[in-house]
C-alpha cells in the first residue's frame, strides 16, 4: 500500500495495527508452544513499562546517555552469578541470541588468527544439535563449519567425536544447555577437558535455558555442570527474552575474561564523522530492551524465578508422562526442562502436528537429521500450564486422526528423483515447481502443512535450504500502491 499524502488520524492507524496481526499464532491463548515466554503476571507487565519508558534513549554513546552502561552493567553482573562465572567475567548486552552467538564467534575467531597467524582459515566444530545460529556466524565470519555426530540415545554431544574433529584450524568448540532441539544439557565437562587439553575455545550455549536451569536443578532435574563452574568455558550466551521473560531484544553473551571479549569490541577512527566504539553488531539501539531485562529480573527475582519453574516443571513432567504412557509416543533423549521432542514410529507426526494445530494448539516440527528423527517440538511457558490436560486429551485425539491420513506421495517422488540428482544442477524453477506443488505460492502456507513438511524431509540439505528461502523471497515482498 502506498504511503498517505496526509497524517492519519490516531485510532484509525491502532485499529488497522490490531488487524494487522489478526492471522498471527493467538499466543496469548495459551495454547501456542514457543515464540512468546508469557507468564502473564505483573512482573513482566513492569517489563513493558521500563521497555516503552526508555524506548527513545540511545545505546550508541555512553557518554550522552551514562544509563544504559548503568543498566548493562547490573544485568550482565548478575547473569554473571548465575552462571558461576569468577570475578573477572565480563560481558555483553545484545538484541538476541543470535548477536550473542555472532559476537562469541567472531571473538574466537580473533583469538585463533592472534595465537595461529601462519594459518588463513579456521574451523567452527558443532556437534549437529548446536543452534542454527553458529552456521550462520561461521556463514557471517567465513568459517569452515565441522560437524559431530550425537549419541543416538540421548542426543547429547559425543566428547570422543569432538576430539577426533578438532584440529589446528579449530577456533571453536560449542556445546548446548540445552539443546533447543531435544532439551538435553551436552555432557560439558567431558567436552571441556578435551578442548583444555587442545587448547581450543569452548562456548557453552545457554541461550534457551541459561537462565532458568539453576533453578530446575534445584527442583531435582538432573542438570550435569555447563557454566564458567566449569574449567575451559570461556564464554557462554543466555538469552533474557526467552527462559527470562524479559521482552524481546534481550540476551547476553559473556567471556571468562576481559581479554576474551576484547576480541569481540570493534572500534573505528577511520573515516570523516565520530571515534565509533561498541562490542555489539548494533550501533544505535533502543535502551529499551536492557531497562526492560534491568526491571523485569529484579521483579521476578530469584522467588518469582523460582515460583515459575515449579509450575513449568510439573506441567513438563506431566507432558511427557502421557507422551511416554502412548504406545504411539516417545520423547527424544532426557530432557531437563520444558522444551521436548515427540516422535512416533507409527504414526506421520506432520499429520500429528496438522491435527494439534486444527484442534488449537501451535507447536513446532523438527525435520529428521542424523540420528534424530522427525518430531513435534514442545516447549511450554508458564502460560500454558493451565492447559496441560486438554492438551493430552487433544493429543490422543490428534494421533487417532493422523494415523487415519495417508503419507505423501510428492514426497516419495522427491526423495526418489533425488537419489539420481545432483543439488547442484537443480534450477531455481525446479525449486518453485516443488513448492507450489506441496501448496506453497508467495509465501503463504497451505492451512494443512503436512505436505511441506513430509516433501521437505524427503529433500536434501542444499535444496531444503533453497526451498526455505524461496519461501522467505515470496513473504517479504511489498505491495507498493
Ligand atoms: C539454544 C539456542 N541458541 C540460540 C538461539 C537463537 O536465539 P535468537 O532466536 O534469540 O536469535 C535459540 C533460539 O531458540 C536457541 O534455542
Amino acid at each position: 500500500m502506498a504511503l498517505r499524502d496526509t497524517p492519519a488520524n490516531r485510532d484509525e492507524l491502532l485499529q488497522q495495527l490490531e488487524s494487522a496481526r489478526s492471522h498471527d499464532v493467538p499466543w496469548k491463548s495459551g495454547r501456542a508452544f514457543g515464540y512468546v515466554f508469557e507468564t502473564g503476571d505483573d512482573a513482566q507487565a513492569l517489563g513493558k513499562t521500563a521497555y516503552a519508558s526508555f524506548l527513545t534513549e540511545n545505546g550508541l554513546d555512553p557518554t550522552a546517555f551514562p544509563s544504559y552502561p548503568r543498566l548493562e552493567n547490573d544485568v550482565i553482573g548478575w547473569v554473571l552469578d548465575q552462571t558461576r562465572c569468577p570475578a573477572e567475567g565480563v560481558g555483553i548486552f545484545t538484541s538476541g541470541g543470535t548477536e550473542s552467538i555472532l559476537l562469541a564467534v567472531k571473538a574466537a575467531r580473533e583469538a585463533a588468527r592472534a595465537a595461529r597467524p601462519d594459518l588463513a582459515r579456521f574451523e567452527l566444530v558443532l556437534p549437529i544439535t548446536a543452534h542454527a545460529a553458529f552456521f550462520k556466524a561461521a556463514h557471517y565470519f567465513d568459517l569452515d563449519v565441522v560437524t559431530t555426530a550425537v549419541d543416538p540415545e540421548s542426543f547429547r554431544a559425543d566428547p570422543g567425536a569432538i576430539e577426533a574433529a578438532i584440529t589446528e584450524r579449530t577456533a571453536m568448540v560449542v556445546v548446548s544447555a540445552p539443546s533447543f532441539a531435544h532439551g538435553v544439557v551436552d555432557p560439558v565437562a567431558e567436552v571441556a577437558a578435551v578442548c583444555r587439553a587442545r587448547g581450543v575455545w569452548l562456548h557453552t550455549d545457554g541461550c534457551v535455558g541459561g537462565w532458568l536451569l539453576p533453578y530446575f536443578r534445584a527442583l531435582g532435574a538432573k542438570v550435569p555442570d555447563y557454566d564458567f563452574s566449569v574449567e575451559g568455558v570461556q564464554s557462554m550466551s543466555v538469552d533474557l527474552h526467552k527462559f527470562a521473560f524479559c521482552a524481546k531484544g534481550a540476551s547476553v553473551v559473556l567471556f571468562r575474561t576481559p581479554a576474551l571479549r576484547r576480541h569481540a569490541a570493534f572500534a573505528c577512527g577511520s573515516w570523516t564523522g565520530y571515534s565509533l566504539v561498541n562490542f555489539g553488531v548494533q550501533s544505535s539501539k533502543s535502551e529499551g530492551p536492557v531497562a526492560s531485562a534491568w526491571a523485569t529480573l529484579q521483579a521476578f527475582g530469584h522467588q518469582g524465578y523460582r515460583a515459575q519453574v515449579e509450575g513449568m516443571h510439573r506441567a513438563a513432567e506431566r507432558v511427557r508422562a502421557a507422551v511416554r504412557a502412548h504406545p504411539d509416543l516417545r520423547i527424544l533423549g532426557e530432557p531437563c526442562m520444558s522444551l521436548f521432542a515427540i516422535a512416533s514410529d507409527t504414526v506421520n507426526v506432520f499429520h500429528l502436528q496438522d491435527e494439534l494445530r486444527l484442534r488449537g494448539w501451535h507447536t513446532r516440527s523438527q525435520l529428521r537429521r542424523g540420528p534424530s528423527p522427525e518430531n513435534v517440538h514442545v516447549l511450554l511457558t508458564p502460560v500454558n500450564d493451565r492447559w496441560v490436560d486438554a492438551f493430552i486429551n487433544d493429543l490422543g485425539e490428534a494421533v487417532e486422526a493422523a494415523r487415519a491420513l495417508p503419507p505423501s506421495e510428492l514426497a516419495a517422488q522427491l526423495r526418489e528423483m533425488f537419489a539420481n540428482l545432483d543439488p547442484a544442477n537443480v534450477s531455481d524453477d525446479v525449486i518453485a515447481g516443488m513448492m507450489s506443488s506441496a501448496g506453497v505460492s508467495q509465501g503463504a502456507l497451505p492451512g494443512r502443512t503436512a505436505e511441506v513438511n513430509q516433501m521437505m524431509n524427503a529433500l536434501p540439505t542444499a535444496i531444503i535450504e533453497r526451498a526455505l528461502v524461496h519461501y522467505v523471497d515470496g513473504t517479504f515482498r511489498p505491495a507498493r500502491g
